[in-house]
């Protein structure tokens, strides 16, 4: 069989790297891919949102299975596309990815169906957003509606904070579109972990637990990021807590799509607050988390091109998806300035050595070739990921490996997978 894998970071990397241990693959091919996927699959230089192309691509190669990494296409409506040309792709159409795409949309309907949540209110105009927080007070969560590549939500200490967050988000429009709603959200405190199930519509089947360090700097300080670093599984996400969020978040989410006419196929990723033993939803994504995919993938132990087609032919409930025991790790190497600016371009040097290391797995997250070089080419470069029998274990080898891999203005945070 034919696979397409949709984007071209470290989520895909470990994607197509799973799909590439499946004896039942004759060729795995990746739009656009990077330098790392090049390894293990064809690169195509296509944009993941120009849908026409990728159609005509998969029509082409004969392509019998696609597989969406990113949350801009699918909230864009490529699973719907693809479907309409009669092209198998796995993945939640457009109506369904909303619980991504659109924050207020995403909190209306956890309401609706009585999933926890914190407090919130949504505005279309700045003045009564400010009004609301003046009535609530600090702290408290502001975040844009649309899609912001998780650098949409702010955390407001104090109300002045507040009020600079709603002007960058509304006024500046730090998000463009994104921003024309922001949520005014209850700030909550706990511990939060992400996680993530399979889903055909009928049947969720959950992945192991896994947590993300969504600040840039160490102990949690800094404005937020896509996510630079994972680990798998998370302490207190025990055999209990996991039957809570299962029947009280991820069962009621799916079968409430179904209520509100979307099967929902694919991957469902709740970001969730564990409050005085409840877990409470921050946000959902309608694909893999990155890095949690690579933390999560590590560790699974079923062919996933099985998982995709069981989803596909609404048959997962056949299906027992493995794990493995153990621990993984994973830490992303950044350009120093990430979030904000920064310099790419970078040659990277000692991949080869750390690529030797027992257990280990460097996935691309932003690479591309410089003649016969790899270089840097966005914030989020490398994600070094390690499978250990415990955390500790696994976090010895991913920073012993991040040693070998030297680029100019690498930064990464040491904290990742620290108790
Ligand atoms: P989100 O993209 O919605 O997951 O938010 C990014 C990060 O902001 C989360 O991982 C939390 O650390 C924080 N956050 C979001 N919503 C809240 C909330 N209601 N209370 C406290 N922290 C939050
Ligand atoms: N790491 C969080 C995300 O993928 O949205």
């Amino acid at each position: 069989m034919k696979v397409l894998v949709i984007g071209g970071g470290g989520r895909e990397h470990a994607l197509v790297w799973s799909l590439s241990k499946s004896n039942k693959i004759k060729g795995i091919y990746c739009c656009p891919g990077n330098a790392g996927i090049a390894e293990l699959a064809k690169c195509v230089d296509v944009a993941v949102d120009d849908f026409e192309a990728l159609i005509d691509f998969a029509k082409y190669e004969w392509i019998e299975c696609t597989i969406v990494g990113p949350e801009v296409p699918l909230a864009r409506g490529i699973v719907d596309a693809f479907q309409r040309e009669g092209l198998n792709i796995v993945g939640p159409q457009k109506r369904a990815a909303m619980l991504e795409s659109s924050k207020s949309f995403a909190k209306d309907f956890l309401r609706s169906y009585k999933i926890p949540t914190a407090e919130y209110k949504v505005f279309s105009y700045h003045v009564h957003a400010k009004e609301y927080i003046r009535l609530k007070g600090a702290p408290i969560v502001v975040k844009a509606d649309g899609l912001a590549a998780g650098k949409g939500v702010f955390v407001a200490l104090t109300e002045t904070e507040a009020f600079e967050a709603v002007d960058y988000i509304m006024n500046e429009r730090a998000f463009g579109e994104a921003g024309d709603k922001v949520i005014i959200e209850e700030c909550l405190f706990g511990k939060e972990a992400s996680f993530m199930v399979f889903t055909d519509g009928n049947t969720v089947m959950p992945m192991v637990s896994s947590q993300d360090y969504k600040r840039i700097y160490e102990n949690d300080k800094g404005p937020n990021t896509g996510g630079m670093g994972a680990y798998s599984p998370v302490h207190f996400i025990t055999p209990e807590m996991e039957d809570t969020i299962m029947s009280t978040i991820m069962v009621p989410a799916i079968a409430g799509m179904k209520k509100e006419g979307i099967n929902y196929k694919g991957v469902l990723y709740a970001g969730l607050m564990i409050k005085n033993g409840k877990p409470y939803v921050l946000e959902f994504n309608c694909r893999f988390g990155d890095p949690e995919a690579q933390a999560v993938l590590m560790r699974l132990d079923t062919d996933l091109l099985d998982i995709a087609m069981a989803i596909n032919e609404e048959r997962l409930h056949e299906l027992e998806v493995k794990w493995k025991d153990g621990a993984s790790v994973c830490v992303v190497l950044a350009s120093k300035g990430y979030p904000g600016g920064y310099e790419a371009q970078k040659t990277i040097t000692g991949l080869e050595d750390a690529a030797k290391e027992q257990d280990v797995m460097v996935f691309h997250s932003g690479t591309a070739f410089s003649g016969s070089s790899v270089v840097s080419s966005s914030g989020r470069v490398l994600c070094v990921g390690a499978y250990g029998a415990d955390i500790h274990t696994a976090k010895l080898l991913a920073y012993r490996a991040i040693e070998k891999i030297q680029f100019d203005n690498k930064y990464f945070r040491r904290d990742i997978g620290k108790m």
